[in-house]
């Protein structure tokens, strides 16, 4: 990777291996940035807020009322009304409205938690979708600085194939003074109950459209949106499937010829921690901040819909399913959230409530974990521990790295990480045991990251994504205007657009001669021949001046994404059979479908003799075996040669002594030596092994 370009962007994870009772993941990164705002002028800041004759004075306690079958929590700032028992938010008054959420939906439909799951009795194939309506409703605290109340469900072998097998505690929190709510839920299953597998959970809210028409999740990706009604028949086309529609006549004519999918805006954990809609008049935002997502698996690259989900196997797949087994014992605390409302003077520019609503999410991660969440399965931040170390690689001389996880619960921990620019993912060999008020410090770790050579050529970075190769534009009849400067891969079929720019024969890359960034198409899909979705093979050219006969070649794939695909290898014939390499059927996570530059990484190490190689040019065939749909394939994320020569190489010793010395085996200090391997890789470590010898390392 010489020359390569080697930001300093390290994942870490840490999985839980063995405290089966709290599953819990938590995640940093270090590659996020600080976020700083100027605007202030917003109301709730001022002290000012409705409700409450008082305009100037402090703001009242928190207050809770009973009303028929709801309870209403009201802080003098904002109101928040709940089903009772169910437990789902029916109404958000703030600012002067009467209503945030859709007045329009039933009143189950507004503000609610629900799961998708697969069991006994389940015959769907997505699974069945539980809205986690409860039957008992409890105060647990009730003053003037907070209320906090919990809506729960017990589960009982009676609902078995009707109801997914956890107990439920749905809590909602509001504080004094604060111009929001929290929600987090506990979901627990007992030993001994039968087994599930939870797919999705998420936690939704459905804006009231009279008011809400301005998304934003990110500085770049925000716009006004079109109407819900705009996806009806006599309004869109539905497109390849039903999710993506075409606005034909939408009610406001500015969003006519454009698709509307709700793909287009899924984003990575690490990105998404505020998202949320603003209304112009009166300037108004409704917020979900995530404080932090300790709760959610995968690591902090894990794409998700952005609106409200909290786990779920989009871009992911099967692999990420909570599988539980018959009598398996699980408990996952979710959140908590902050559920933001944030508002200006009349006349003012709405957008500046992007720019507050980031500046709560810094305030809600300094305050995490909050000390106010009362559930004994949400330590507080005395009640967790810390681990910090360095992760370093070979090749790389710089001290950074540098990691630091805080507040982590307590429990028994794997490490994984990886590092932009290498492939592969480091997993600490040991378990990292966390204890409350404990900090580790791991020290120095190094991710010896796999190469078995030098490297003969490579196309793209090391870094899980095919963002760096090309991207072409959509089809002008289909595109979303949010995307067309930036984000390109965000289109909707682009998939259609290979056969558009290689509609008769497949890619071919040549090595010296092409670029990855213009001549690599981002994913290697299926072809549309006359309707018919065929699989595609791709060819890599390269000369190789001598081939080393006792050598062996290394190919490395690293793919960011596949679904439901095989790849195969083939070296200098396009029909050899059985080819030299398979992945055989590979991949779920439907990224080429859902507009994304990543799914799942999957790693290969193709190992070839180098009597399949010959003296000149020589192709490597890469065959996506299987078609039928327009979203099958695979996207790259690097690939690369590598050759490892054989055993019998010579060395070559630089022995630095004084020019009057004999030299005596004896008297050589072999730590001094200097050592060049024949192929042009440097040893670089040396050390000295038990009893008599020295063992080098290769660098
Ligand atoms: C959940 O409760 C609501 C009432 O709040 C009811 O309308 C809805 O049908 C219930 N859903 C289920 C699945 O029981
Ligand atoms: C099981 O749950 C159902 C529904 O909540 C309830 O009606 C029933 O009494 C419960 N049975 C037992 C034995 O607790
Ligand atoms: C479009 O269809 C919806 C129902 O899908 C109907 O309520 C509405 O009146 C129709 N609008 C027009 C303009 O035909
Ligand atoms: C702000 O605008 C809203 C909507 O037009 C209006 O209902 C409200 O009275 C205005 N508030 C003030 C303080 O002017
Ligand atoms: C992992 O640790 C064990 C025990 O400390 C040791 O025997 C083993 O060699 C280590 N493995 C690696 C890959 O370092
Ligand atoms: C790659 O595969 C070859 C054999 O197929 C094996 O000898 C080599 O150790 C593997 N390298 C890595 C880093 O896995
Ligand atoms: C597939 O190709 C056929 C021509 O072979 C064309 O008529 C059709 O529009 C293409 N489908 C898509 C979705 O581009
Ligand atoms: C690519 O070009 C470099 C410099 O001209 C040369 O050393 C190398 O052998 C070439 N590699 C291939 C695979 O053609
Ligand atoms: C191939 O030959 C050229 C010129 O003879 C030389 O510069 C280059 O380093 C060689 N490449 C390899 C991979 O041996
Ligand atoms: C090797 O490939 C190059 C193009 O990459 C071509 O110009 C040349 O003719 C080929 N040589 C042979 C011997 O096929």
């Amino acid at each position: 990777m010489q020359g390569a370009q080697i930001r300093l962007v390290i994942v870490i994870m840490v999985n839980l291996i063995q405290n089966l009772l709290a599953n819990y993941d938590t995640s940093s990164s270090l590659a996020s940035s600080s976020i700083q705002l100027t605007s202030r002028n917003l109301r709730h800041e001022q002290n000012v807020y409705k409700g409450s004759g008082d305009m100037q004075g402090p703001s009242p306690g928190v207050n809770l009322q009973y009303q028929d079958n709801k309870i209403v929590l009201d802080n003098g700032i904002i109101q928040v009304t709940i089903s009772n028992p169910e437990g789902s938010v029916t109404k958000i008054q703030y600012n002067g409205i009467t209503n945030l959420l859709e007045e329009l939906n039933d009143e189950s439909d507004r503000g609610y938690w629900d799961v998708v799951w697969k069991g006994t009795g389940v015959t769907r194939k997505k699974g069945n979708l539980d809205r986690l309506n409860c039957t008992d409703f409890k105060i647990i605290v009730d003053t003037n600085e907070q209320v906090e109340v919990s809506f729960t469900r017990t589960w009982n072998s009676s609902l078995s194939g009707k109801l997914p097998p956890l107990n439920i505690d749905k809590r909602f929190i509001m504080l004094r003074g604060s111009s929001g709510f929290y929600a987090y839920a506990v979901y627990e299953r007992p030993k001994d109950w039968p087994g599930f597998t939870l797919a999705n959970t998420r936690l939704a809210f459905k804006l009231n459209k009279v008011w809400f028409n301005y998304m934003a999740m990110a500085d770049d990706r925000q716009r006004k949106m079109p109407l819900p009604d705009d996806r009806s028949s006599n309004r869109s086309q539905t497109l390849a499937y039903p999710e993506a529609v075409l606005l034909t006549n939408p009610i406001e004519p500015e969003f006519k010829g454009e698709v509307d999918d709700k793909y287009q805006y899924a984003g990575e954990a690490k990105d998404i921690q505020v998202h949320g809609w603003i209304c112009s008049n009166p300037p108004t935002g409704l917020w979900q901040i995530v404080p932090n997502n300790e709760f959610r698996s995968a690591g902090p690259t894990k794409q998700y819909l952005t609106s409200h989900v909290l786990l779920s196997t989009h871009y992911s797949g099967e692999e990420l399913m909570a599988k539980f087994e018959d009598g398996e014992p699980w408990k996952k605390v979710l959140g908590p959230l902050f559920v933001y409302a944030n508002s200006m003077e009349n006349g003012s520019d709405s957008h500046q409530l992007w720019e507050d609503a980031k500046r709560q999410l810094n305030v809600e991660a300094k305050n995490w974990p909050y000390s106010f969440a009362v559930s004994d399965d949400f330590p507080s931040s005395d009640q967790r521990g810390s681990v910090d170390g360095s992760l370093l690689v070979y090749d790389r001389t710089d001290d950074k790295g540098h990691f630091t996880i805080e507040n982590v619960r307590p429990g028994n921990y794997n490490l994984y990480g990886w590092v932009h620019g290498f492939i592969g993912d480091y997993r600490y060999n040991g378990s990292v045991s966390i204890k409350a008020g404990e900090s580790i410090d791991l020290g120095d770790l190094v991710y010896d990251h796999p190469r078995n050579g030098p490297i003969l050529w490579e196309i793209g970075i090391p870094d899980r994504s095919a963002a760096e190769f090309f991207v072409p534009d959509p089809n002008p009849k289909l595109v979303n205007k949010l995307y067309l400067t930036h984000d390109k891969y965000r289109q909707y079929g682009l998939w259609d657009r290979y056969t558009d720019l290689y509609p008769d024969e497949d890619l071919v890359y040549t090595i010296n001669e092409s670029n990855y960034q213009k001549d690599w198409f981002f994913a290697q899909v299926t072809r549309n021949k006359s309707n018919t979705y065929l699989g595609t093979t791709w060819q890599i050219k390269f000369q190789l001046n001598k081939t080393d006969s006792s050598g062996t070649y290394y190919l490395r794939l690293a793919l960011a994404s596949a679904t439901s695909s095989e790849l195969q290898v083939r070296i200098n014939d396009r029909h050899e059979k059985p080819p030299l390499f398979t992945t055989g059927l590979i991949g779920y996570d439907n990224t080429i479908a859902r507009h994304g530059i990543h799914g799942l990484y999957w790693l290969y190490n193709v190992s070839i003799p180098a009597n399949k190689f010959s003296k000149g040019n020589n192709t490597i065939f890469l065959t996506q075996a299987w078609g039928l749909s327009p979203w099958r394939g695979i996207l790259y994320d690097y690939i690369r040669l590598e050759v490892r020569a054989a055993i019998t190489s010579t060395f070559e010793f630089r022995v630095m002594m004084p020019a009057d010395a004999e030299l005596e085996e004896t008297l050589i200090d072999p730590s001094k030596l200097s050592l060049r391997h024949s192929s042009g890789g440097a040893f670089q470590e040396s050390k000295k092994l038990k009893g008599s010898g020295w063992e080098w390392k290769v660098a």
